[in-house]
């Protein structure tokens, strides 16, 4: 299975600073990309297409949308709709990302439909799950993801290829504040996971890829990278700059 590496770029970048990101990435990887590597570029809505025509001739390149909302159309002001992120180019679309649920308030209840009307439509789906300081701290890791996993993958159709969703865990205290999980942490997250997985699809859990996001960076890449369980990771901060995401995913 090849390693997803991830660049979300949240609310950052005009599309000319995104095009032009993403056409310095293809070019700073054009000799060095690893063959068991795909990246995957995460732009604001209003840059996708841009990036897409900069990565479409690019083998192991992709785009995808940080969001959208479950309906193929409607009267939803503000909202996108799958079938409108794969027509810009997309092929993946976040769901659940903690920024949605703890600063814009999405329920899991949300999230479960959003991956099941994702997949449905088409989109590979990257369901995030993730516990904050305070959860951790009264020792309910467990019991956070469980529950979020459970939400956003309960309703999704049976069926689908295992390359079509991928868990992303991100614990929300090593989100854009420097502080790495530590290995032993990492481990026993995805761990956790892979467990849930295949006890919710026998058939395909082992080839669900389980990323990594928190506070990644070209230095500390290589080291959990290479963890059990990690087939990726899922970067901020550090994916907004070609030279320093190219350096992660070469990692
Ligand atoms: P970060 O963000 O790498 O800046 O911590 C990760 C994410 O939000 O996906």
């Amino acid at each position: 299975m090849k390693k997803l590496m991830a660049a979300n770029w949240k609310m950052y970048k005009t599309w000319d600073e995104a095009r032009d990101t993403a056409k310095a990435m293809v070019r700073l990887l054009a000799n060095s990309m690893p063959k068991d590597r795909e990246v995957l570029l995460i732009p604001p809505f209003t840059a996708i297409r841009g990036v897409y025509d900069a990565i479409r001739d690019a083998k192991g390149f992709y785009v995808g949308g940080q969001d959208f909302y479950p309906a193929a159309e409607g009267a939803y002001t503000g909202e996108i709709s799958p079938g409108q992120l794969l027509d810009a180019g997309c092929c993946f679309a976040l769901a659940g990302h903690s920024e949605r649920r703890h600063v814009l308030g999405e329920s899991s209840e949300l999230v479960g439909k959003k991956v099941a009307f994702g997949l449905d439509s088409g989109l590979s789906m990257i369901l995030c799950v993730g516990e904050t300081v305070e959860e951790r701290k009264e020792g309910k890791l467990t019991e956070v993801v469980l529950k979020q996993l459970r939400a956003g993958l309960n309703t999704a159709a049976r069926g689908f290829d295992p390359e079509m969703l991928v868990v992303a865990y991100e614990p929300v205290w090593a989100i854009g504040t420097g502080l790495v999980a530590g290995p032993k942490e990492i481990l026993e997250a995805h761990k956790l996971i892979r467990k849930e997985l295949l006890a919710m699809f026998p058939d395909i859990g082992s080839e669900i890829r389980i990323l990594y996001g928190g506070s990644v960076k070209a230095d500390n890449c290589g080291e959990i990278i290479a963890l059990d369980n990690v087939d990726g990771v899922l970067v901020g901060g550090a994916s907004l700059k070609a030279d320093s995401f190219s350096l992660i995913v070469t990692a």
